[in-house]
């Protein structure tokens, strides 16, 4: 059987669709939200409101791109989660229903286990068992993925996902938002060595972020003290220095991990696998370390659906599939 899959990815900001048939991506509409912009941050109510305007016309443009009629559809697959509840509650709603109307299965997707997932939508494709450095707005993540569907969690943050680090450095530097992508474009103009900032040290492969966050706030209030038009002045050094030391901190326990595992297949995914600096970064640890990295293309680093759709064909070839009594799951985990 080769399966046509809907796949529906609604659990923050994004309402996103995509197609895939028989394990090939066929489609992947994303429907960013502007509206959050005003606010600096994502707001929930607004983020459903506006995932209930974008899941028709988003899903009809996925399914017309990709040229396949809803009687084609094998199943429909939605995030299951983690996410907010009520953005996953909007993408999770329409799948139940649609595949209720059309009379077939519905596979339930964790969005985490998606993001690794979607280095499996192009070549070239990790080797299992591999390591994923899985770092987004949310989680900041080492895990060993065994099988597609076999993944095991060595080591996390006990506190603040790298995205918020990067997010609210980039608020209190006066950046707009989204603030990782800002950050990181002004990094690229910056000297990363030109300020020390330290580093939380935690046990085994875990991280701790929060405490960056307040010494970038005690040095910038400190500097600005002395020079009110410091950030103005050093904006780029500032971020290139954080970024740097970020990037520092999430590598050093991966390489940690890949030396006691002995596992050289390294992959990065999630939101934050976009920045420029962790993906120069990997490149050069890879010669260092004698890796083979894995970094997904830039559509496929934040939110989309696609990744959805590709953890569904996994989901699909086991027979897993959810019921109609499915509902969101916003602290699901791997
Ligand atoms: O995976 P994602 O799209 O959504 C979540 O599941 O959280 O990740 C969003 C996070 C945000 O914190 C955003 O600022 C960060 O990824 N991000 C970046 C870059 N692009 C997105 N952080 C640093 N540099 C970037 N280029
Ligand atoms: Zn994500």
């Amino acid at each position: 059987m080769n399966p046509v899959i809907l796949a529906i990815e609604s659990s923050c900001d994004e309402t996103s669709a995509s197609v895939i048939k028989d394990g090939k991506v066929l489609s992947n509409i994303i429907a960013t939200q502007a509206v959050h912009e005003q606010y600096g941050g994502v707001v929930p109510e607004l983020a459903s409101r506006a995932h209930q305007q974008n899941i028709i016309p988003v899903v009809s443009q996925a399914l017309l791109t990709a040229n396949v009629t809803k009687s084609e559809l094998s199943a429909v697959a939605f995030t299951r989660g983690p996410g907010l509840l009520g953005a996953l509650l909007i993408g999770c709603s329409f799948a139940k229903s649609f595949a209720l109307g059309l009379g077939i299965p519905i596979i339930e997707v964790n969005h985490m286990q998606a993001h690794i997932l979607a280095h499996f939508i192009e070549d070239p494709k990790p080797e299992f068992p591999f390591l994923c450095l899985t770092v987004s707005g949310g989680h900041t993540q080492i895990v060993l993925v065994k099988s597609p569907l076999d993944m095991e969690v060595i080591g996390q943050t006990t506190d603040d996902a790298v995205g918020e680090a990067f997010d609210k450095t980039a608020k209190m530097l006066g950046l707009p938002y989204p603030g990782g992508p800002m950050l990181d474009k002004a990094a690229a103009l910056g000297n990363p060595k030109a300020f020390a900032f330290p580093v939380g040290n935690m046990p085994g492969y875990d991280y701790s972020f929060s405490g960056i966050k307040t010494s970038v706030l005690y040095f910038l209030q400190k500097q600005v003290k002395e020079n009110p038009a410091f950030v103005q002045e050093n904006i780029n050094d500032i971020c290139a220095s954080v970024q740097f030391t970020l990037i520092k901190t999430l590598l050093k326990k991966l390489v940690q991990a890949s030396k006691d595992l002995n596992i050289n297949q390294i992959a990065i995914a999630g939101g934050v696998s976009a920045n420029s600096g962790l993906r120069h970064t990997l490149q050069e640890y890879a010669k260092k370390y004698n890796w083979q990295v894995y970094i997904p293309a830039f559509q496929y680093c934040t939110d989309n659906a696609a990744m959805i759709a590709m953890a569904a064909h996994f989901q699909f070839l086991e027979g897993d599939f959810a019921t109609q009594y499915v509902s969101p799951e916003p602290r699901m985990k791997i």
